[in-house]
């Protein structure tokens, strides 16, 4: 029983692709209840789907699933499974959805629901005509600090926004001699950093600030070559220089200028291969009374400006902690912080809760859509060097 007396709703979980967010979503649905003891669902590991005969080993044995086999068909299947999480590379994604959906199971779907605009597009379609609920891996949006950065320019703290800066550098691709896995191959990633990375900068620029109306941008592949990975490789691991090599077929590197429809302007960056910022996920949002910064390698600092009527206040540190909503979940007091995969757990727990108390669930395929409308707009752009207006992708 839930704290306010009622039935906890079962939830039975099928997942595809246990690999690092595949993983990271099990250990979360695993642990939620310890970090919530009042909540109103209880989710069962049913079936886990893997190529990989040494991950299906691992989810049945370490992580308690059920079954694992290696045909996602199966756990889309399984009349015990409510609810599909997908964590497969991005090409595979759309596939999956459109089976879930039409089984009638609610869908979880890693960012970027599919690996092109266009996918994206079928997606959202799949899940709305089944009438299904979604949920997509936007999980920065759950740093209880960007939620704060989220209300405080909602309640107009900072005055108007007029400027907007985003960026997602990351290193994992800074290494020559970085195995070729998934993420550089348009048929298993689809496009590259604006896929992988970009995604989640504009997401929650769109959460902070609102939609973006248009866009002229440039993409660029800085490492042509990388070697061939071996069985186990990682995109964090590391080939030998003498391995065969293969050829990098989609971007490093993305880059926009933009208008946002309610006139602020803004600036966002994506890189996988430049050396310094290791996983710089960062914001700054400007506004005519103030200003905040959030950045992923220090999850648990916003640095906030409130020029009220003293321009000269400078920035301040806000230590992360349990005066804010569910940071007091994981660690008590201030300055205590959170982690990387606390934020999934947040995004788990509060998806189930939209599923158990049937109300429609943010981030959901929706947004996902809303991305990539831009995204294609900054394709476009790269292509004939003009702004782009940015046209919603959805379909009928
Ligand atoms: N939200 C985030 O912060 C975040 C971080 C990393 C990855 N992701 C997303 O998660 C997804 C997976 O990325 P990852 O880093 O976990 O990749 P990964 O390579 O670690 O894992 C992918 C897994 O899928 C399995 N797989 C491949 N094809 C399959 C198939 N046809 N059927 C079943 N299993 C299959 C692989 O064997 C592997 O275990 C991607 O969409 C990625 O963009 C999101």
């Amino acid at each position: 029983m839930s704290a306010t007396g009622a039935a906890r709703r079962r939830l039975g979980v099928g997942l595809i692709g246990f690999g690092w967010l595949g993983q990271a979503h099990s250990r979360s649905l695993l642990r939620i209840p310890t970090h919530f003891p009042e909540r109103e669902f209880d989710t069962e590991l049913v079936a886990c789907a893997d190529v990989d005969a040494a991950r299906r080993d691992r989810a049945v044995r370490e992580f308690g699933y059920a079954a694992a086999v290696e045909d996602w068909r199966r756990v889309v299947e399984d009349p015990a499974v409510d609810v599909v999480y997908i964590a497969t590379p991005n090409m595979f994604h759309v596939e999956q959805v459109e089976a879930a959906a039409q089984a009638g199971k609610h869908v979880f779907c890693e960012k970027p629901v599919g690996g092109t605009p266009e996918q994206t597009a079928r997606a959202e379609r799949a899940v709305r005509l089944a009438g299904v609920t979604s949920g997509v891996g936007y999980n920065y949006r759950w740093a209880p600090l960007v939620r704060y950065a989220a209300q405080l320019l909602a309640d107009g703290e900072l005055g108007t926004i007029t400027n907007y800066r985003g960026r997602f550098f990351s290193m994992y691709g800074s290494d020559p001699l970085g195995p070729l896995s998934w993420r550089y191959l348009v048929e298993e990633g689809g496009h590259g950093v604006t896929t992988d990375l970009m995604s989640h900068s504009v997401d929650l620029a769109h959460m902070l600030v609102g939609p973006i109306a248009r866009v002229i941008g440039t993409t660029e592949t800085f490492i042509r070559e990388r070697p061939l990975p071996s069985a186990e490789a990682t995109h964090y691991g590391r080939g030998s220089a003498d391995a065969p090599r293969g050829t990098v077929t989609n971007e490093d590197y993305a880059s926009m200028l933009c208008e946002f429809a309610g006139g602020a302007r803004g600036t966002f960056e994506a890189s996988r291969t430049l050396i310094g910022p290791e996983s710089q996920m960062a914001l700054d949002a400007y506004g005519t009374r103030g200003a905040l910064s959030w950045n992923l390698e220090r999850l648990n600092e916003l640095q906030l400006y409130r020029a009220a009527d003293d321009l000269g206040t400078g920035y301040t540190t806000v230590f992360g902690g349990d005066r804010f909503p569910l940071h007091g979940s994981f660690a008590p007091g201030s300055a205590n912080g959170i982690g990387f995969e606390d934020l999934v757990a947040i995004e788990d727990y509060e998806f189930c809760r939209s599923l158990a108390l049937e109300r429609p669930h943010r981030p959901g395929f929706e947004e996902a859509l809303a991305w990539v409308s831009v995204q294609a707009a900054l394709l476009r752009s790269a292509e004939t060097g003009r702004w782009e207006d940015v046209v919603s992708l959805r379909l009928p």
